[in-house]
């Protein structure tokens, strides 16, 4: 392996390798005194997270993220839908200046654009739904109109009311009646453009709004009574919501579609159940559980996910509850408020590219070396 395959592993090869599937973090920015934005950037790689969701696409987190390899999503906030939604030209310039210049001039590795945001507790509706169908089809043709669409993904995150189970078990998932057909019209698009479905899920609302929903089902320790659905075993709510989705697609004929999870995470405070214990045994539950790389039972395989969130927002709206101030891993000023180990993580999602198993002990080394490059992990 030479200079050559050295220095070009650390940008292509390991995003090539480990774009396919991994742990990203939500970097939202409501915060009183936030962090540089170099400071974030050093953060998510410290702490080898090799992808980030952004809520917008604000010009100094963009440019601090320039040349970092960390893949990044960036969002279309609800408030320019109907714009983009009315306009080709207004999705053309949104890309132009949010996309194509910082790919081009700052070297931001940007792989998806995420369109609106439904944020937890927040319903859907068919009117913000077919806005947001809208502005994701402006938004597709312009980036194919900037020769972007081979590489930069279009997503709509959702949240888990979106679909519904009639029986209570996962089998028995669909979309919610009153939004199902915008929900295929936006299925069938993101199949059709090589995009993907973003859904948050939310075991802590949950617990939160139902005081007698079994706790241990929201971990991953297995202490629950597990569901049978028709044979297949679920031991946490994770499994269990995310494969109502696998249903609902599968139902509908859209069975390909690609899930990433775009939210998920715990918070630290405001709520009884809302503290670093819980905080931490979910999260570290969570990230052990997907990057072992079984899935869920109706898909096996490596799961997408982005924590919900980075760093606490201390200027979040609590409408929601004050709680929503609380979701970070990190405090406002970036100091850790528990241990979350992403980095051993990290190393087995780098070893699991689609053609190489988790046991394939030839493929596993090398890859395994250009990876730990990025995170400037030594090796010897
Ligand atoms: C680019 O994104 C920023 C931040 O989300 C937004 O304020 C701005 O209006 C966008 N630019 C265009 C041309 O749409
Ligand atoms: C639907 O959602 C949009 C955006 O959140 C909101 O402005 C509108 O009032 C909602 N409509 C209904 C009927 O709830
Ligand atoms: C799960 O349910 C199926 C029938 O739906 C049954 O055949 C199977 O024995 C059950 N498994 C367990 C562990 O209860």
């Amino acid at each position: 392996m030479g200079w050559f395959l050295f220095s070009v592993g650390l940008v292509s090869l390991c995003s090539m390798v480990c774009t396919v599937s991994g742990i990203g973090a939500n970097w939202g920015t409501q915060c009183s005194h936030p962090l540089p934005p170099d400071s974030v950037v050093k953060l998510l790689k410290d702490n080898g997270f090799r992808r980030v969701k952004l809520f917008d696409a604000d010009y100094d987190a963009l440019r601090a993220l320039g040349k970092s390899g960390i893949e990044v999503m960036v969002g279309i906030p609800n408030d320019m839908l109907p714009s983009m939604a009315s306009s080709v030209k207004a999705a053309e310039k949104w890309v132009a200046k949010n996309v194509s210049t910082h790919i081009t001039t700052n070297y931001v590795n940007i792989r998806f654009v995420a369109v609106g945001n439904q944020h937890f507790l927040e319903t859907y509706n068919v009117s913000l739904l077919k806005t947001t169908f809208l502005a994701l089809q402006n938004v597709q043709i312009a980036l194919i109109k900037a020769g972007l669409s081979g590489t930069v993904m279009v997503t709509v995150p959702l949240n888990d009311d979106m679909y519904e189970s009639s029986t209570g078990l996962p089998s028995g998932g669909d979309f919610r009646a009153d939004i199902r057909d915008q929900m295929l019209a936006i299925v069938k698009f993101l199949i059709y453009n090589n995009g993907v479905i973003a859904v948050n899920i939310n075991p802590f609302i949950s617990l939160y709004t139902d005081p007698n929903f079994p706790i241990e089902f929201v971990f991953f320790d297995k202490k629950a009574t597990p569901i049978n659905d028709s044979g297949k075993t679920y031991y946490n709510m994770f499994d269990a919501n995310y494969d109502t989705l696998v249903w609902a697609l599968d139902r509908n004929g859209f069975g390909n579609l690609p899930i990433t999870v775009g939210e998920i995470g715990w918070p630290t405070g405001g709520d009884q159940n809302a503290n670093i214990e819980y905080a931490k045994r979910f999260n570290q539950g969570f990230l052990t559980h997907i990057l072992g790389g079984n899935g869920t039972p109706m898909r096996p395989g490596m799961i997408d996910a982005y924590l919900y969130s980075l760093i606490d927002e201390d200027a979040k709206s609590i409408d929601p509850g004050s709680f929503e101030r609380h979701w970070g891993i990190f405090n406002c000023d970036g100091s850790a408020k528990y241990q979350l180990n992403v980095n051993f993580v990290d190393r087995k999602r780098c070893v699991t590219k689609p053609s190489t198993k988790l046991d394939d002990q030839q493929a596993a080394p090398s890859v395994g070396y250009d990876c730990g490059l990025a995170d400037g992990t030594s090796h010897g």
